[in-house]
């Protein structure tokens, strides 16, 4: 193996697994399948498309993106239980290269107070299940839940058993984000000089950020061995996220120079998919986030602006184009013509079918009789609204709405309901509350508002806006978007969009501790 080889660091994204945890963050089958791709056009090595036993729905979108992705290997998670396991293998059939993660907690307090269970019965378990995986698959990841807070005698134990067993892969994750780097880095090191055949499988990081070190934790993961690091694009994931795995791979390559290790990451896709999970979970990303924050490449002071202007290096450690920032493109205004905006769509990788092109280019035309300039991100944000309203059961057809300071607000509403139109009028105490309350009025089912949020799509007053309405109802939340160059018509198509969601059946119960058979 080449010097190259050793350092290089595989990728283990779980935003559609780890990411989908965090409360409000769930996402339909279409939305995973489309981050899926992104995350496989990154050259992702390996993404975790969900814990296939956890529903039908989760079973179904793992089972979907394992027939749809080629080249990164996809992966369902499994508790140490044989029913899991064949669940996950059964979901996987249709990969091109597929894995099997199964995890049991390591830790006394996680083995005493959650699994109740004693050590040996745990080493068991850990025999079992990874056992019956590499009967299904040669890539096995076992996980060591809990690590950082497990004893080191029984941490080795644990992992030799699991190496013995069959696993390839040994994570051992920072489950509640306690861990800080130099501790980190022993405990890779001590399992990998202390384990026989410990050199014979890749360890992985899998940090979370409660105490904002999860970025920190995984490089130094690095240093004591590790050679795959798990992460979110965004670092979405259960209470304060996990590792980012924009700020681990630009930091890999920013600092090379110190860092020796790479991955194949392709880093001009971040921004799409930095863009693409925020919008689908309503997520939005912080203004002074690392790397794919609005801010990330602003320059506010005169002085950094005169010394960015002279060389940019001055005060930037990358460039804003290896992340995929490009300059907002002056696209085209009302006269441009059917050609043209044909031609666009494909640079901005869109294949639409004739109808969804026709109502595109006519909502463009509209666009452009109320705004001047066009750029790239209102033809994103105008086709990603209207093919994500495509088939749906109800669509927005008129919102009108009337408001004031002195009084409330009435909304004049026209949509269509499985193919009949249908029309209300409603008040609110503003016009968005109004519109909000039209959409209830003509459907039969009152959802939970637990998020409403608003996004200009470009600059100026003429920009488009973007919503994003998370809705609650039986136990279930769905995010749900919407663009127009009216926030109110913007706001009634997210709601409208979020209630579609909830019409599509997807049970989901939440995975207990395991029960091992
Ligand atoms: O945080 C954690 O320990 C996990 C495991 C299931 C890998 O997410
Ligand atoms: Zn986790």
């Amino acid at each position: 193996m080449s010097q190259s080889d050793k350092n290089h660091v595989r990728i283990f994204d779980t935003t559609l697994r780890d990411g989908e945890q965090s409360p409000g963050a769930s996402m339909t089958l279409e939305e995973k399948l489309n981050i899926a791709e992104v995350l496989d056009a990154m050259q992702v090595d390996v993404i975790e498309a969900g814990f296939a036993i956890a529903s039908n729905g989760d079973f179904e979108c793992v089972k979907k993106i394992a027939e749809r992705i080629k080249n990164s290997t996809v992966c369902s998670l499994a508790r140490a239980a044989i029913g899991d396991i064949e669940r996950a293998a059964e979901a996987l059939k249709p990969a091109a290269n597929a894995r099997i993660h199964t995890f049991i907690a390591t830790s006394p307090l996680h083995m005493r107070v959650k699994l109740q269970m004693q050590p040996d019965e745990v080493l068991d378990a850990i025999h079992k299940s990874v056992s019956r995986a590499r009967n299904f698959v040669g890539d096995v990841e076992w996980s060591a839940e809990d690590a950082t807070r497990t004893e080191l005698d029984f941490l080795y134990k644990a992992v030799e058993t699991a190496i013995k067993a069959g696993a390839t892969t040994i994570n051992l994750p920072d489950t509640v984000g306690y861990g800080v780097p130099e501790e980190y880095t022993a405990m890779f090191r001590s399992v990998i000089e202390n384990v026989p055949d410990a050199d014979k499988v890749i360890f992985s990081t899998h940090c979370h950020n409660d105490l904002g070190l999860a970025v920190a934790n995984s490089l130094a993961g690095l240093a004591g061995g590790a050679r795959q690091i798990e992460c979110t694009i965004n670092g979405i994931g259960e209470r304060a996220g996990n590792a980012a795995m924009e700020e681990i791979v630009m930091a890999l390559k920013t600092r090379a120079d110190i860092l020796p290790w790479h991955t194949n990451i392709k880093t001009t896709e971040i921004m799409r998919a930095s863009k693409l999970v925020s919008t689908v979970t309503g997520f939005a990303v912080q203004n002074n986030k690392a790397i794919v924050g609005a801010n990330a490449f602003a320059h506010e002071a005169g002085i950094h602006q005169d010394g960015v202007l002279k060389d940019a290096e001055t005060y930037e450690i990358m460039t804003p184009a290896s992340v995929g920032v490009t300059k907002s493109t002056l696209v085209m205004g009302k006269h441009s013509g059917r050609h043209a905006f044909a031609d666009k769509l494909q640079d901005l990788g869109y294949e639409l079918g004739d109808n969804a092109f026709q109502e595109c280019f006519r909502r463009f035309k509209a666009l452009g009789d109320r705004k001047k300039n066009i750029y790239d991100e209102d033809i994103i944000a105008l086709v990603d609204d209207e093919v994500a309203t495509w088939a749906n059961r109800m669509q927005v057809i008129s919102v009108n709405t009337y408001s004031s300071s002195n009084g409330s607000a009435v909304c004049d509403l026209t949509m269509t309901v499985d193919g009949d139109k249908v029309k209300t009028v409603t008040y609110g105490s503003g016009p968005v509350d109004a519109a909000f309350n039209s959409v209830k009025d003509l459907i039969n089912i009152s959802p939970h508002l637990q998020l409403f949020q608003v996004h200009a799509v470009t600059h100026g007053t003429d920009a488009q806006a973007e919503c994003t309405v998370r809705l609650e109802h039986d136990n279930r939340t769905v995010n749900g978007q919407g663009a127009h160059e009216d926030t109110i018509t913007a706001a009634a198509r997210a709601y409208v969009s979020a209630v579609n969601k909830l019409l599509v059946k997807r049970e989901k119960k939440a995975p207990g501790p395991v029960a091992v058979q």
